[in-house]
This record gives structure tokens, C-alpha cells and sequence, in this order.
């Protein structure tokens, strides 16, 4: 079983200031709810029951809201207001959340490896907020722990982009097993549209084995002077140990105002 879900959160969120000047971007909401909470859920709902955060400087909001927040809490009790709580309170009691902060903003790797002592010698998933995953039936991260089980192995979630979209994400080749995984011989970093090796992109979804962690300690920065999570996999992957899944669903990249409108639009479509 896996337990254990890791986010890095500690970015800066730069593409949507002047919102997230005082706020972290993961709680900018889609409705009502911010973004790391539907990344909590889908966890929760994967089995990942211990959620932990690698933060940094102005992202205590993320702290404050999976907590109890008794003056408010007390001051609706009893109206109609207080079944608006009734999802977050839910995820307070099943989780447990454990924080660490990244203090230097040295690439996605080098958050993965501070997280390291919240994961510990286990198998773990890791969600980027940013990367809003509806699933069909199983959310995302519950189809990555079947792929788990059936591979051992590390596991990327991975959809096709257009092809001028390639240098966003983490490109992925190698053998096609099935529809649904490829066994990853090659990852590249937002690699240019002339040298990528496919329009498979990563997305913000992975389970990852523990020795991941030795990897990274021994990764170099890589694209932009950053200690790149894709270059850690690649290293994997030249064992066989790293496959790519394409799941079952829609993704939102809300990191971009277009993907964050698109979301929301969704799920206001979607209301009751
Ligand atoms: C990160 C990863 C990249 C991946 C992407 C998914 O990039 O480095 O490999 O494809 O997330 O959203 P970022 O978007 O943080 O630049």
C-alpha cells in the first residue's frame, strides 16, 4: 500500500501576480475550493492518507486551511453555512499532514529530495497542484497506484501535447506495451519541438521508489540551473524502472490563466 503522498508547493506562482503576491498559488480556488485541496482529495481518495508538504516562505495559508479554525467554525455552527465545511473537515480528520520547507528554489528535484524526510524507505506519490486531474471513473492518482501494482516500479502519468508544446514539460519514449504504458527508456526536460523524442508529456503525477532519492542527491542541476526530478527518472529509466501511463481523464493546467478559466468553467458546469 502506498501512504503517502508528497507536494511541493514552495513556488512562487509568478504568472499570477499581482494574486499571489501575498497568497500562495495553490489556494487560488476553482469555485470554492483552492487547488491543493482537490490534489488532496485525489490522493485521499488513491489511499494516500499522509499528505506531506514541502513549503516555503509565504504558504502558511496552506497550514492554516488543513486545520481547524475554531473562531470560525464556532461562529457558524449550526447555520446553513456549516455544511460548506463538511469536505475539508472530513480530509482534517482521515489525514495527517507533516510540512517541511524548501529554504532555496533549486528545481523540482531538489524539492522531491527535502521531502525526504517526510517519505522516508517507501514507494510515495507526488502531485503538483498546479496539474488539476479529473478522472473518468478512478481519480489520476488511483489508476497510477493499479499501474503501480502491476509494475513496481516508478510511474509518470503522461498525455500527448501538441507538438509546439513540448519545451513545458518533462518528453518521455520508449517501448509502447500496451494503450495504456510504455516502458520510458528516454526523458528529456522541455527539450526544444526539433529534439524532442515524442509528444508524450509528464504530468504533474508520479509515483516514485525511495531510491529516487540517492539519484537525486546525485543529479547536477540541470535545464535552467535546476536539479530536474526528469533527470533522476532518466536514470531510472536506463534500468527499466520507469513506466509511463496514460491515464483515464482530463487535465488542467492551472498554472496558466487559460487552464485555470478552463477549470473553472468545468466544474461551474459541472455544479449540482
Ligand atoms: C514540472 C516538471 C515537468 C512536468 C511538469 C508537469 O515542470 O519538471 O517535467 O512535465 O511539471 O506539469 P514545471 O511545470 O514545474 O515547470
Amino acid at each position: 500500500m502506498i501512504k503517502k503522498c508528497l507536494f511541493p508547493v514552495a513556488g512562487y506562482g509568478t504568472r499570477f501576480l499581482p494574486a499571489t503576491k501575498a497568497q500562495p498559488k495553490e489556494m487560488l480556488p476553482i469555485l470554492t475550493k483552492p487547488l491543493v485541496q482537490y490534489g488532496v482529495e485525489e490522493a485521499m481518495a488513491a489511499g494516500m492518507d499522509h499528505i506531506a508538504f514541502v513549503t516555503g516562505r509565504n504558504k502558511r495559508a496552506i497550514e492554516d486551511h488543513f486545520d481547524i479554525t475554531y473562531e470560525l467554525e464556532d461562529m457558524i455552527s449550526g447555520t446553513s453555512k456549516e455544511s460548506q465545511l463538511d469536505c475539508i473537515r472530513s480530509l482534517i480528520e482521515q489525514c495527517t499532514f507533516t510540512y517541511t520547507r524548501q529554504n532555496h528554489m533549486r528545481g523540482l528535484g531538489h524539492a522531491i529530495l527535502i521531502g525526504e524526510a517526510l517519505i522516508g524507505e517507501q514507494p510515495f506519490g507526488v502531485i503538483l497542484a498546479d496539474d488539476l486531474c479529473v478522472g473518468e471513473s478512478d481519480g489520476i492518482m488511483a489508476q497510477m497506484v493499479k499501474a503501480y501494482e502491476k509494475y513496481r516500479c516508478s510511474i509518470v502519468a503522461v498525455e500527448e501535447v501538441p507538438v509546439e508544446d513540448v519545451d513545458k514539460y518533462g518528453i518521455v519514449s520508449g517501448q509502447h506495451l500496451d494503450d495504456e504504458y510504455v516502458r520510458v527508456e528516454y526523458m528529456v526536460e522541455k527539450p526544444s519541438p526539433q529534439d524532442a523524442p515524442s509528444n508524450l508529456a509528464v504530468i504533474g503525477r508520479y509515483i516514485l521508489t525511495p531510491d529516487i532519492f540517492e539519484i537525486l542527491r546525485n543529479t547536477p542541476p540541470g535545464k535552467n540551473g535546476e536539479v530536474q526530478l526528469t533527470d533522476a527518472l532518466q536514470a531510472q529509466a536506463a534500468n527499466g524502472k520507469v513506466i509511463a501511463y496514460r491515464f483515464r481523464g482530463q487535465r488542467f493546467d492551472c498554472g496558466s490563466i487559460e487552464g485555470f478559466v478552463d477549470a473553472t468553467n468545468f466544474f461551474f458546469n459541472r455544479k449540482p
